[in-house]
């Protein structure tokens, strides 16, 4: 099976301090579901900032998308990124733009038809009940609501991977179980690789997935 994401004696720090992750070694499979657990502070939002480039590997080798990202020209992540969907810890919403068009932007990015994006952005507005707020900015909506502008977001180009860091974080019961509908939707039907950062994974998971745990900067599977 096709390797989205392999590490090798991966070390990540930034600049000069600490070692966050030091020198693991994992895969994950294209199409597979995989929750990453640990404490606050042991990595997770790191691991993934390594996974998208945005951190580069202090050490060892991090293979993404058969992109080798220890030593990647902007271009080429450029290229990478633009098959990534990513949901931000804190969402990172360009507040100057209305929540339709922040849905809309991996789709202009990728150069689709006007009608096409118009379509598939009043579809994933639909799917994370926002619809009647299209017009709103980011900053008049809960913290909730951001959090779902995001998700809707990082689905909107069909991405190969998507990194969600704790996308039901700031979410009741109801919003909580859309978005792991709409992340196992992905999943199942269009084989998205799903990488997801939770304290709390659902009990009624729908689709296979796999567990990496987070601790003293070493990676295990939970089975
Ligand atoms: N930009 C940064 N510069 C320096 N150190 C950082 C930076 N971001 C995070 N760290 C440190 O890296 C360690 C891991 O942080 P990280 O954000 O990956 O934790 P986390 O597991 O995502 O925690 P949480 O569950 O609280 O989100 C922490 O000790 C943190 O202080
Ligand atoms: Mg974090």
């Amino acid at each position: 099976m096709d390797k989205v994401i392999m590490a090798k004696d991966l070390s990540l720090s930034y600049s000069n301090s600490e070692t966050i992750i030091n020198k693991v070694n994992f895969s994950v499979n294209s199409g597979s579901f995989v929750f990453i657990t640990g404490a606050s502070g042991s990595g997770k939002s790191t691991l993934l900032k390594s996974l998208f480039g945005g951190l580069k590997p202090k050490q060892g080798s991090l293979v993404v998308g058969g992109v080798e990202l220890s030593n990647v020209s902007s271009s080429k992540l450029n290229f990478l990124r633009r098959h990534i969907g990513i949901v931000f810890q804190d969402y990172k919403l360009v507040k100057e733009w209305s929540i339709e068009k922040n849905i809309m932007l991996p789709l202009i990015i990728n150069g689709y038809e006007k009608g096409v994006t118009q379509a598939q952005v009043d579809k994933l507005l639909k799917h994370v009940r926002l619809n009647h707020q299209a017009g709103k900015y980011p900053l008049e909506l809960s913290g909730g609501e951001q959090q779902r502008v995001a998700m809707a977001r990082a689905l909107a180009h069909n991405p190969i991977l998507i990194l969600a860091d704790e996308p039901t974080g700031n979410l009741d019961d109801y919003s909580s179980q859309l978005i792991w509908n709409l992340l196992e939707g992905a999943n199942s039907q269009l084989k998205t690789t799903v990488i997801v950062v939770t304290h709390h994974i659902p009990r009624n998971m729908s689709v296979d997935y796999k567990h990496f745990h987070i601790e003293y900067g070493s990676i295990h599977e939970v089975n």
